[in-house]
Parts: structure tokens; sequence; C-alpha cells
């Protein structure tokens, strides 16, 4: 565990002592991620490469009398009580939307909730960067709740030992149905995997439609996976990643009669020369989206090899194309980002970069050789600075291992 996240660790026991009273019994820690390779892939049945990073959300808690769950931010806001056995939401936006959809579909997926809790949370990954907060925030609570023993166990699983990949997979689908039911958020099973499947040094292969995944070294050493925070909102984009999934959905009504196929048809089905083939048939916004998306795959495809064999900058390479075929197919790119990556390509140590998540605002990700990661930042403050008028925040990231819980050495009451 990183020592910043000691230091996250004491000011959640400090601020759990505020709020509730005595000490936390254990701990549940999830990190946030950073897509590598495959952007929009995932809800279109396609191939993602991720990465977790070493930046974390946590929740420190302990058992309580009753059946009330309580979570409280240890940097604002009110204590959020809930009936665990009636679970209802609250406003859309609201981190308590979050934490409460997770108990709801743990409830859900295991049986009831053991027992009450109460809880608090601290993190350190950025909010609304694209760096996925909701989803480390997600596995986080899902964890502590695990360690604390108040999930049932499910067929074959002892939730008091390490929980294994077939079980991380199930848990990353349930904490994916949280947020598209509960929360109301359409997204994919990338962030919830990342988070859940990291490991230090390595990134994550997903093939979202069969869950076959891998752990992929990063080569020794690994590069820094530098972030880089634009500086711009991501509000005015609001509505726009709904809208991209309805023009992908314009070519999967094209083929879905076309192409044989069992259950639900995916956009990822369709072949890449089959739609070039096509082009001059098909409505015109949604084939360059769907050529994104596949073109994507291919990539992916071509940067599992490329780790496979050791080959980095080959890796990076494939990142800034995706980041071309973002700007330039799929339109989920702004000036910002594109100056962003821009100024990152021209700053030391530089092997790829693109855009991470949805896309229009937020942070881009690079692949930048670790030994120059610092100059790199520095490089790249000054040049986003002069051609955008932002300061850009840099954040300098490792791979990171995913979800874990953690007992803190008392009474778990
Ligand atoms: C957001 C979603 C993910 C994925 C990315 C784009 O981060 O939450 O599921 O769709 O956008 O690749």
């Amino acid at each position: 565990m990183p020592a910043s996240w000691d230091a996250l660790a004491g000011r959640a026991r400090a601020a759990f002592a505020d709020r509730f009273g005595g000490e936390p019994a254990v701990m549940g820690c999830a990190p946030g991620r950073v897509e590598l390779l495959g952007n929009h892939t995932d809800y279109n049945g396609g191939l993602v490469i991720a990465a977790a990073i070493d930046r974390a959300t946590i929740v420190l808690g302990r058992r309580a009398e009753g059946r009330e769950g309580r979570f409280a931010s240890a940097g604002f806001g009110e204590i959020d009580a809930f009936p665990l056995d009636a679970i209802e939401r609250t406003e859309p936006g609201s981190w308590t939307r979050y934490t409460r959809g997770v108990c709801w579909a743990l409830t859900d997926w295991a049986g009831p909730l053991v027992s009450g809790f109460d809880a608090i949370i601290a993190g350190d990954v950025p909010l609304g960067a694209g760096l996925s907060s909701s989803a480390s925030l997600q596995a986080a609570v899902a964890w502590f709740l695990i360690q604390l023993g108040l999930v049932p166990n499910r067929p074959g699983t002892d939730f008091t030992r390490d929980i294994g990949d077939l079980h991380r997979m199930e848990l990353a689908m349930t904490l994916r149905r949280s947020e598209n039911e509960f929360v109301g958020v359409g997204s994919g099973l990338l962030d919830q995997f990342s988070s859940l499947f990291g490991r230090a040094d390595h990134a994550l292969f997903l093939d979202c439609e069969t869950l076959v995944h891998d752990r992929l070294p990063l080569g020794n050493p690994a590069p820094a996976i530098v972030v880089c925070d634009s500086k711009t909102s991501r509000r005015l984009a609001d509505g726009m990643y709904d809208q991209r999934r309805a023009e992908c959905e314009r070519i999967v009504d094209v083929y879905r009669d076309r192409i044989p196929h069992k259950g639900e048809f995916r956009l990822s089905w369709v072949r890449l020369d089959q739609l070039e083939a096509d082009w001059d048939h098909l409505d015109p916004v949604g084939r360059l989206r769907a050529r994104h998306v596949l073109s994507e795959n291919e990539r992916v495809r071509q940067g599992v090899e490329a780790l496979k064999a050791g080959d980095v900058p080959a890796f990076g390479r494939l990142m800034s194309a995706s980041h071309a075929s973002s700007r330039d197919d799929f339109e989920n790119s702004s000036p910002a980002l594109d100056a962003l990556v821009e100024s990152a390509a021209s700053s030391p140590g530089f092997l790829g970069g693109k855009l991470s998540g949805a896309g229009w605002a937020g942070c881009t990700v690079n692949l930048v050789r670790a030994e120059q990661a610092d100059a790199f930042a520095e490089s790249v403050r000054t040049d986003y600075a002069r051609r955008t008028g932002l300061v850009p925040e840099v954040h300098v990231c490792r791979a990171a291992d995913g979800a874990f819980g953690r007992d803190l050495g008392v009474d778990a009451g």
C-alpha cells in the first residue's frame, strides 16, 4: 500500500472518531483507473486494456447495532443513514447514491447484509476527471462490507479469505448493475473490472463480451502512467455519452439481421473490412463511431501482442493512434484535450498518450519513461499553459494493485 494511502487512512481514522466516536475495525481500499486502450469499446462488446492506479478511495468502519447503514465523507457533509432492508435512492449526482447502491446490489447478489455499520470515506482519486473515482468508491465500499463480514458467502466462496478472480468478476458485474440500475448511469464494465483486478506494474486486458481477461506486465522498469488533468469540466458534455451509445446502435441495427449471432448483437461482431465495404450505404455519423470502436478493438489486439513481446514503445504508439481515432471518428475529444496530448507528445520520455474515459473533458493518460516522468510533467505544465492559458494538474502514477480489505486490529464489535 503506497505511503500516501497510510496518510489517507490516518485522516479517515481521525474523521471517524470525530463523526462516530471510537475506532474503526476494518478498511476497504480500491484504486481509480486509467483506460490505456479500447475507448468506448466496453459497452459495444469489445476489448479494453486498462490499469488500476495508485490513487484510491478508502472506507473505514465497524459494525453497529440494528439494521441501519451509515456513511460519512471525511471531507464534508452530513452522515447518510438508511435502513438496509428498504434502500431508497438519494438525489442524482450525490455520492450517497453510489454508496447506497452498493448495499442494494450486494443484497441482491448475496442476500441481506448481516448487520448495520458506521463507515467513513476518504480518497485521493481526482473527482470528475475520468479516473473512475465512482468505481473506486463502489469497490472500496464493497470490500469494506466484505471485510467486515457483512456480505453472506456465495456458494464456493469464503469471503474471509482472498476472493478468487471468478468472484471478483461477479462482484464487478454486481457493481456495474448497481451503477446502471440504482445510480442510473449507463456505463460499461471497464471501471469496476479495473478497480477490482489491478496489479502493480501490470496492464489489464478485458474482453467485455466473453469476460476473458489477463494481466500483462508493463515491463521492467515499468513506465510511469502520467495523468494530465486538462482542467476543463465535463458538465458541458452531459448527455454525450448516451448520444454516442445511440449512434453506435444505428450501425448495430443495420447488421443485427445480417450477421448470425446468439444473444444480444454487439457492434464488435461487425468486421472492420465489412464496415468499410458497406461505407457508402451506412449512416454518416454511425459509421464514423463504428470505425472508431472496431479499429480500437484491433489496436487492443495489437497492444496485447506488443506487451507480450515486451515492446512498450509500440504499445505507446497504439495509444497515440487511439487518441487520433477518438478525435477524428468518435469525436469525443476537445481542443483542450488535443492540446494536452500535443504538449505531451513534445515532452521528454513520452511513449504515447490519449484521452482517458468518456472524453470531451477531464484527463489524458500518457505512458512515460519512468526516469523522465518529472521532467515530462514539468514540460507539459509549461507547454499546455502556453497553448491554452490553463494550468494542468499532472499526476505521476504507477499501475497498482486492485481492491483489498484489511483488519485494523481492533474488535470488530
Ligand atoms: C466511461 C465509462 C466506461 C467506458 C469509458 C469509455 O469511463 O464509465 O465504462 O465506457 O467511458 O471507454
